[in-house]
This record gives C-alpha cells, sequence and structure tokens, in this order.
C-alpha cells in the first residue's frame, strides 16, 4: 500500500438506489430514493437532524429493511443479502473500537472474521496501519489513543478487508475543530489514494463540500437534489437547498413583461432564465460587490448600511433595500476595499454579475 498518490488501490463499486422507501411502523422516514453512485466517487448525504441520513446508510449496511425499492451493488440486488456478506467497510461517530484488544487485534477483526491465515492477518494491518499513518501503534492499548488517532484506527479497520464500498456516520463529529478541518483533508486524501466508492454522512455543509465529489441534500426523508458541491453552492434548486448551503439571500423579485426579473425597480441581468412565475432572487453574499467600479457590475442598486462586524477575514454587512428587504454582504477585507471607510446609515451600490444572478422559485412553505 505504499503505491504513489495517483495510483488507485481498487476501482470501487457502482451502487444504485432505486425509490427506496423506509417506514419504522406507520411513519415513513424515507421516500422515493434514488441515487446513482459511480464507481469511486466520495458521495455525502447531507440534511438536518432527523432528515433521514444514518436511516439510508443503514439501509445500503443492512440494518434496515427498506419496504419499497431495491439497492444494487455492481447491478447485484442488495436488499436480501444479509449484513455480514455485504462487504461494507462501516466507520461510526462513537469510534467503536473493542476497548480490551490492542490497535493491530482491532484492526485485525474483520480479517479474524473471515477466518483468514495470520501471515495475510500481518501483513494486511501492517499495511492497515501505514495506510492510515500509525506505524508502529499495533501494540498500543486503544484506550491511549487520541480521539482523531481512534478514528484513524477504526478507518483502517473498516478498509482491512478490502470491502466494496466505504460508508461513514458524522466520524469526524466528535472532533474538535481543528482537528476536524486537518482529518476532512486527510480523509479525502485516503479517498483519492485508495479509489473505493465512500458513502459520507455530515449535517455540515462545509464538510460536506470539502469531502465530495457529489452530494445529494436529504430534506424529511427525500433527496432535495443531488450535484457537485459547486452546483449545488451556486445553482440551488430551492430555497431550502440555498439556505442549507452556506448564507444565501433569497430576495424577491417580480416577473418582467419584456422577460427577466427585476428587484423592487431594477431588472437584473442574468445568465438564468427559468420559466417561473413567483421567483427570488438567490444572491449569496459573497458574491455581491459593494461600490463597484463602473462596468464592473451588470446589476447595480442601492443599499443602506445598517450594520458592519469585522470578522478577521472579511466584513459582514447588513444592509437594507428600498423596500426594507435585508440583504447581507460579505466583502473580503483586501488593501483598497473600500469597505473599511464606510459607516452605517450611508448609502451604498451593490454590484452582482449576470453569472452570479441566479433565481429559485418562490414557495410560501420555505421562506428565508
Ligand atoms: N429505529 C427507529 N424507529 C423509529 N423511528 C426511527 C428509528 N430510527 C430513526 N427513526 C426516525 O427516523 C427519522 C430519521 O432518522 P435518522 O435517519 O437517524 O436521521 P439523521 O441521521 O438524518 O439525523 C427521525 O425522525 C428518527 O426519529
Ligand atoms: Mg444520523
Amino acid at each position: 500500500m505504499t503505491e504513489p498518490q495517483s495510483t488507485k488501490l481498487r476501482s470501487g463499486a457502482l451502487l444504485e438506489i432505486e425509490n427506496v422507501g423506509v417506514s419504522f411502523g406507520h411513519t415513513k422516514v424515507l421516500e422515493g430514493i434514488t441515487a446513482t453512485i459511480k464507481p469511486g466517487t466520495f458521495f455525502t448525504l447531507l440534511g438536518a437532524s432527523g432528515s433521514g441520513k444514518s436511516t439510508l446508510l443503514m439501509s445500503i449496511a443492512g440494518f434496515v429493511t427498506p419496504h419499497k425499492g431495491t439497492i444494487k451493488l455492481n447491478g447485484k440486488v442488495l436488499n436480501t443479502v444479509p449484513i455480514h456478506k455485504r462487504n461494507i467497510g462501516m466507520v461510526f461517530q462513537s469510534y467503536a473500537l473493542f476497548p480490551n484488544l490492542s490497535v493491530a487485534d482491532n484492526i485485525a477483526y474483520p480479517l479474524r472474521l473471515r477466518a483468514k491465515s495470520k501471515a495475510e492477518i500481518d501483513k494486511a494491518v501492517a499495511d492497515a496501519l501505514a495506510f492510515v499513518r500509525m506505524e508502529g501503534f499495533g501494540d498500543r492499548d486503544t484506550a491511549a489513543l487520541s480521539g482523531g488517532q481512534r478514528q484513524r484506527i477504526a478507518l483502517a479497520r473498516a478498509i482491512v478487508f478490502e470491502p466494496d464500498i466505504l460508508i461513514m456516520d458524522e466520524p469526524l463529529s466528535a472532533l474538535d475543530k481543528k482537528l476536524r478541518d486537518d482529518m476532512q483533508i486527510e480523509l479525502r486524501r485516503l479517498h483519492d489514494r485508495l479509489g473505493l466508492t465512500t458513502i459520507y454522512v455530515t449535517h455540515d455543509q462545509r464538510e460536506a463540500m470539502t469531502l465530495s465529489d457529489e452530494i445529494a441534500i436529504l430534506e424529511k426523508g427525500r433527496i432535495a437534489q443531488i450535484a457537485p458541491p459547486q452546483d449545488l453552492y451556486n445553482h440551488p434548486r430551492s430555497a431550502y437547498v440555498a439556505s442549507f448551503m452556506g448564507e444565501s439571500n433569497l430576495l424577491r423579485v417580480t416577473r418582467r413583461a419584456g422577460g427577466g426579473f427585476s428587484l423592487n425597480d431594477t431588472p437584473i441581468q442574468s445568465d438564468h432564465h427559468p420559466t417561473l412565475e413567483d421567483a427570488w432572487l438567490c444572491a449569496r453574499p459573497e458574491k455581491l460587490m459593494v461600490s463597484p467600479q463602473p462596468g464592473q457590475a451588470d446589476t447595480v442598486f442601492d443599499a443602506r448600511l445598517v450594520e458592519k462586524v469585522f470578522q478577521g477575514e472579511s466584513w459582514l454587512l447588513e444592509c437594507l433595500l428600498d423596500d426594507d428587504t435585508r440583504i447581507t454582504v460579505r466583502a473580503s477585507d483586501h488593501g483598497g476595499s473600500i469597505v473599511s471607510t464606510v459607516a452605517p446609515g450611508e448609502t451604498l451600490q451593490l454590484g452582482l454579475l449576470r453569472r452570479d444572478a441566479y433565481f429559485i422559485e418562490r414557495t410560501e412553505e420555505v421562506s428565508p
């Protein structure tokens, strides 16, 4: 397992989820879940607490049986395959290491279950330890490990038997922020080296974006949208997705007779031409320019600054439009930025590029 980074160790499996539904008693927890997870993809289930992320993961692993739909691994229906025959590596939030076993024995456990020879086990355990950069820890007591080290060992144990897919349920959420940030980068590198199809659960949108090739947003047991991180962030399909994926301004706009939309009386220049009657303009705070130079922005409108907060790498500006709609602007603190000199009470011009003006359907159910 010491190949260069570009060499994938495995080809990864194809996972197809088709119209899966799960109920507990009379409560429908998942409905109409359909997703194709291509070989070698880092695929993340992202959603609020209770949206059904763990239930979907447990359905893939076999701990939960869907009442409807199919789950296929490399074309073979998994639904009736028992858990221990699914060949899936798993890592959970609680480390779930056996406290009475050494690090090496913990990692060896799945191989002993599979009745591998001692020589095979010793080699695979040494490789797995090296893979998670824990060489020399084999004889340690698991109680003596830090949180990050335990999760590395849990990961080594999950991949040591060469599973078809790796599933992880909030594996970093018990770690402190700095370690979590480091582990995210490390997990992504491990994934790239390993080449396994990975299905990851988190409620943290930044973590999801850092790690994933594709993200499925779960909203109350249904899929709200599946897309790569940049698409999801820049082109959210609904207000729910827009507000779940980071900060966003959802501004009520009106349809113009000649096509397009206006914000109050300002026509919004945009590359996006949806056939929507009722729309919100979705404008990310960091895409709004403060006092743009002539020609720098495609749409320019006035806003009154009410509050300005310095947050280190950026300023957060709270402004009001003519009709008293709130709009949040995030401006970087680079040299020459006008933001450091403007004061609450002043009227600013805000600018937006065509490509950053995106419209979504305005619904009554989810309001910003
Ligand atoms: N074994 C169970 N029995 C009954 N309800 C359950 C069970 N497991 C989960 N639920 C319910 O299903 C919903 C989704 O739960 P879960 O998949 O754990 O959500 P998430 O992981 O997104 O927080 C929740 O409302 C939860 O209360
Ligand atoms: Mg969960």
